[in-house]
């Protein structure tokens, strides 16, 4: 099972599948030249692979690199929303399915181009009248159905950068995201439907909206139809204000570094980073790799798992597959609901072709069984894909054999939010697999595993992965803060201008990368990035709590699970106490301030309530030690612990627990 995947099992790994000929003979890169071509001269690659768009006017200089910050088809003028939308409807495909959507209830709604055109062009009609015009933000908390889209391609149509927020985040954190970007609308929803209950998101919504003070107008969908409270003057429903929006508006003629849309995610500090990608590199970007690592037909049926409120939803379920003209099939519930076969009832019911989804998701199905996809014809699957964390190589079998039936390719596909694009991946039709690896960089992107001079490592060895030169669906700032885009991603290798991507990695003798996960503060739960320091902030956020630290130890299904380790103050200790509240109330009430604070993603696993935290001399918390303990190790080094009495008494307690 996955616990025993260890770095070591990863890196035995010798199985070697080769991909079918027929899969080669048909894939869109048959060959392998494209990497030397790249390599030889990759400013003119990508320029190359900038064709695949429509320009309003091309652009003059491929790259301008003023390292750290990097400008893109400089002079060229595009539009996403005409890429994604308008061009399309010059072909055959302007009657062709742009998005399929089910619903978790079993509604489905099938959007044409032409449909898409439609709404989209109201819905920025819609925005334009409210206000919005070219750099105005607007943040999005929507769940998964095509309003999201519609709402993502009408911002993009009259330059209006968005802010999606991912609706499992709390009103707090939806809050916080908002005035960060400054947004003067807010799209949101009555709820959406997860496991046949309602999420609440316009009720966040509100509660965020106290605190909010940009925000002038809030257009709501209805989706699940309970009662909800529409504030006067401010609050408006989306059906009313689009049976009134004529069809048809104008797309911007954008310069190619504007700004498409900000996305929040977690670094090592307790404040979410405002990742902000622009327009033409970052098209261009998903578009190249959406065609060349899913191997894209026009015959497909394209499924994304991930809910567009990540960044795998933004590039892999709206831009890249609609830039490329393909069929998008959006999901807006969970796998296990109403039973544990929805995902493949929706393969069978679409005949999806091909599909991507997470490490995480594929070891829940393992766990499940085989009986569930059994019960579907799945043959209609000839590619597959994963992304968000290693894979192990018993999911990965597990995944190929059962869901892939033996013939499907599978790409384990490398990268971050701040790539924007897929970097490390396996072109299907031509790289050998190795059940763990991510295989090699792409055709155009300059990778390497160094150690912390910069200096290459011997194959075999660990050190920290970086990108040595630029591509153009690379971020391009931390929104508001240049210093902090700076610090974080560039300052490590300054001297060699190295992005530093924050993953440990090792090669093999193939030259195959082996990603080994995060080196810093970050803890990857289930494929989303959680920062250590924001669940700590959260917990001592709390009147209770003193001092907490938090580790990621490693689970079976979520890769690794949040446990935190908590001392509570003096007084707060002797008045539960007297209350007689349990150990297990207080953990988990615990447990829900921090849900409360972040959202459900962020609920720790396990909060443990300690009289002392092992700390150094000078007094800092030793994480090492406790991630030996909640991982059943015996304990590392501990000769620098102030008093190494804690730690032993803390062990000895946390095994006894129940
Ligand atoms: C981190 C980025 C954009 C993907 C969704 C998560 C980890 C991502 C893999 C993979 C091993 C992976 C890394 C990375 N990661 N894909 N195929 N193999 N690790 O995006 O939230 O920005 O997180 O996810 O640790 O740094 P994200």
């Amino acid at each position: 099972m996955a616990k025993e995947a260890t770095i070591d099992t990863l890196l035995e790994e010798e199985r070697i599948f080769y991909p079918p000929e027929e899969f080669t003979r048909q894939a869109n890169v048959k060959s392998k030249e494209i990497y030397a071509e790249a390599r030889a001269n990759p400013q003119l690659y990508w320029a190359m692979q900038a064709e695949r768009l429509d320009w309003f006017r091309k652009w003059d200089r491929v790259l301008e690199w003023n390292p750290p910050f990097a400008k893109w088809f400089v002079g060229g003028k595009l539009n996403a929303c005409y890429n994604c939308v308008d061009r399309h409807l010059k072909s055959w495909r302007r009657n062709k399915a742009a998005i399929i959507f089910e619903g978790e209830p079993g509604d489905s709604r099938v959007l044409t181009y032409w449909d898409l055109y439609r709404e989209v062009t109201q819905f920025a009609n819609v925005l334009k009248e409210l206000g919005v015009g070219a750099g105005d933000r607007v943040a999005i908390y929507l769940p998964m159905i095509p309003e999201l889209a519609i709402a993502m391609l009408a911002c993009a149509r009259i330059g209006a950068p968005h802010s999606i927020v991912f609706g499992g985040f709390s009103a707090e954190a939806l809050r916080d995201r908002i005035n960060d970007a400054g947004a003067k609308v807010l799209i949101t929803a009555d709820g959406g439907w997860r496991r046949g209950k309602i999420v609440s998101l316009k009720d966040n919504a509100d509660a965020a909206l106290s605190q909010t003070p940009t925000v002038e107008k809030v257009v709501v969908v209805r989706r699940t139809g309970q009662e909800v409270n529409m504030q006067e003057g401010r609050d408006l429903w989306y059906h009313e204000l689009m049976a009134k929006a004529p069809v048809g508006c104008p797309a911007e003629e954008l310069d190619s570094e504007h700004m498409l849309f900000i996305l929040y995610t977690s670094g090592t500090t307790g404040k979410p980073k405002g990742v902000v990608h622009t327009t033409g590199g970052y098209l261009v970007g998903v578009s190249t790799t959406h065609h060349m690592v899913f191997d894209i037909k026009d015959s497909d049926v394209y499924w994304c798992t991930a809910d567009i409120g990540w960044i795998t939803g933004h590039s892999y379920v709206v831009y890249g597959p609609l830039a490329n003209g393909t069929t998008t099939l959006m999901y807006e519930g969970a796998p296990d609901w109403p039973a544990q076969d929805r995902f493949w009832a929706i393969i069978e019911k679409y005949g999806v072709t091909v599909f991507y989804t997470a490490p995480t998701a594929i070891r829940a199905f393992m766990k499940w069984g085989r009986k569930w996809p059994a019960q579907h014809n799945l043959s209609t699957l000839r590619l597959l894909g994963t992304v968000g964390e290693p894979i192990n190589p018993e999911a990965w079998m597990w995944y190929y054999e059962n869901i892939g039936g033996g013939r499907c390719p599978i790409v384990d596909t490398w990268w971050q939010t701040e790539t924007g694009m897929i970097m490390i991946s396996p072109l299907p039709g031509i790289t050998p697999l190795k059940p763990g690896s991510a295989t090699v960089p792409l055709p155009g992107v300059e990778a390497d595993v160094v150690d912390k001079e910069g200096n290459p490592v011997l194959l075999g060895e660990g050190g920290l992965l970086v990108i040595k030169e630029p591509w153009p669906a690379m971020l391009r700032t931390v929104y508001g803060d240049d210093q902090r885009y700076i610090e974080t991603y560039w300052a490590r290798f300054k001297d060699k201008g190295y992005y530093f991507a924050g993953d440990g990695a090792k090669r093999d003798y193939h030259n195959y990368y082996w990603i080994l996960g995060r080196v810093d503060d970050v803890i990857n739960v289930a494929g989303h990035r959680l920062s250590t320091m924001e669940l700590e902030s959260a917990l001592v956020d709390h009147p209770w709590v003193a001092e907490a630290a938090v580790i990621g130890r490693s689970h079976e299904i979520k890769g690794q699970a949040v446990a935190a380790f908590v001392t509570l103050k003096a007084r707060a200790f002797e008045e539960l106490k007297a209350a007689k509240r349990s150990f297990k109330e207080i953990e988990g009430e615990l447990k829900a301030h921090v849900a409360k604070k972040i959202g459900a993603i962020a609920r720790p696993d396990d909060v443990f309530l300690t009289a002392e935290l092992p700390k150094t001399r000078s007094g800092k918390i030793m994480r090492r030690l406790l991630r030996d303990i909640a991982e059943g190790r015996v304990l590392g080094d501990t000769t620098t612990l102030a008093d190494p009495a804690v730690i032993a008494e803390l062990k000895a307690k946390y095994e006894a627990r129940e």
